[in-house]
């Protein structure tokens, strides 16, 4: 077999990866609707909404029907009171919208909403921050996101490429800064595609990257940089050079990406962007492979559904029968 030229396999993995028309029209509509609610609700409050993520940075991938709404207050209200009437514009949105919720916490609570739009469920994380002009004065770091946003929007000219980025850690199991993965924000792929000025620039460079690593979009002294921080990833931020982006990005998660950015420069394919689905059985070659076994006994084994135990019991006896 003839491997793949790079260019193959990105336009191949862009074809699964980027939003079509129908979709992108979809999303715009669901965008107005949903800023529409906000303007009107946030008028009676002073509270600006604004679109943030990766739909407002056109870098969101197919089929993720997510938005980022953030609440911008002016910086003199109070914090309790930005909390207490975040989460009070949020909900009237919502219910205006039909839809329904979870409060979650990162700096300040907020809520993330499951609205049904034209048949599409999507989620919609609302969150509210200060509306902060000066960047110094920024008081949590949810403060921050308009400004990346605004950043982004300015400075990423290959949005794609940023979508093959977030794919390609997204296949390797290291897409997401949150505890639990430790690994690339949507942000932080944006950004090396911003300094490395194309996704092929970018994985050749981490493909020779020993910790530490240290990207300035700006000009910084790199090795002070790496005394400051101690961590295996330093990006710094181009909004905040107090912060680095990639904090979270744990030492294992770090080498995943290098060993990931060797593949594709040694022998690049879509299996470095799609991560291998188990295939499920179907009937028949289930019966088949109970026959060959030439035994009756098996296990299923699955996740315990939210029944309760009087209803499930019985349930899964009848079933075991
Ligand atoms: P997302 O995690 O939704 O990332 O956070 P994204 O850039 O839109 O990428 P995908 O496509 O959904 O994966 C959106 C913004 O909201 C901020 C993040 O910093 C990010 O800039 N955010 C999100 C918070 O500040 N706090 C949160 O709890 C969640
Ligand atoms: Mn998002
Ligand atoms: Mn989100």
């Amino acid at each position: 077999m003839v491997d793949m030229s790079k260019n193959d396999v990105l336009r191949n993995v862009l074809d699964k990866i980027k939003p079509k028309k129908e979709e992108r029209e979809l999303m715009d509509r669901f965008v107005s609707k949903v800023n529409e609610t906000a303007e009107s609700i946030g008028k009676v409050y002073s509270v600006k909404p604004m679109l943030c993520g990766s739909v407002a940075k056109n870098t969101w991938i197919s089929n993720k029907f997510e938005l980022d709404m953030f609440l911008l207050f002016t910086p003199s209200t109070s914090r309790k009171i930005l909390e207490e009437r975040g989460l009070e514009i949020a909900e009237k949105i919502i219910k205006e919208l039909n839809g329904s919720f979870e409060k979650k916490y990162s700096e300040h609570p907020y809520l993330c909403a499951t609205i049904k739009f034209e048949n599409v469920k999507f989620d919609v994380d609302i969150v509210p921050c200060y509306d902060i002009k000066e960047l110094k004065k920024i008081k949590s770091s949810v403060d921050r996101t308009p400004h990346h946003v605004r950043f982004v929007k300015k400075n990423l000219l290959l949005p794609d490429d940023a979508r093959f980025l977030k794919q390609f850690c997204k296949a390797a199991g290291i897409y997401g800064a949150d505890v639990k993965t430790n690994g690339f924000s949507g942000y932080l792929c944006e950004l090396l595609i911003i300094n490395y000025g194309k996704f092929e620039n970018c994985v050749k460079a981490a493909s020779k990257w020993r910790a530490p690593a240290v990207v300035t979009i700006t000009n910084m002294n790199k090795e002070k940089l790496a005394k400051t921080y101690k961590v295996p990833l330093i990006v710094i931020d181009p909004v905040d050079a107090n912060r680095n982006v990639a904090a979270a990005v744990s030492i294992e998660n770090f080498y995943k990406f290098v060993e990931a950015s060797k593949k594709f420069v040694t022998n690049p394919s879509e299996k470095l962007f799609f991560s291998d689905k188990i295939k499920p059985y179907s009937v028949d070659e289930i019966e088949k492979r109970i026959e060959n076994r030439g035994t009756r006994w098996y296990a299923v084994r699955f996740d315990k559904p939210k029944v309760v135990d009087d209803i499930l019991y019985p349930q899964m006896r009848r079933c075991e029968n």
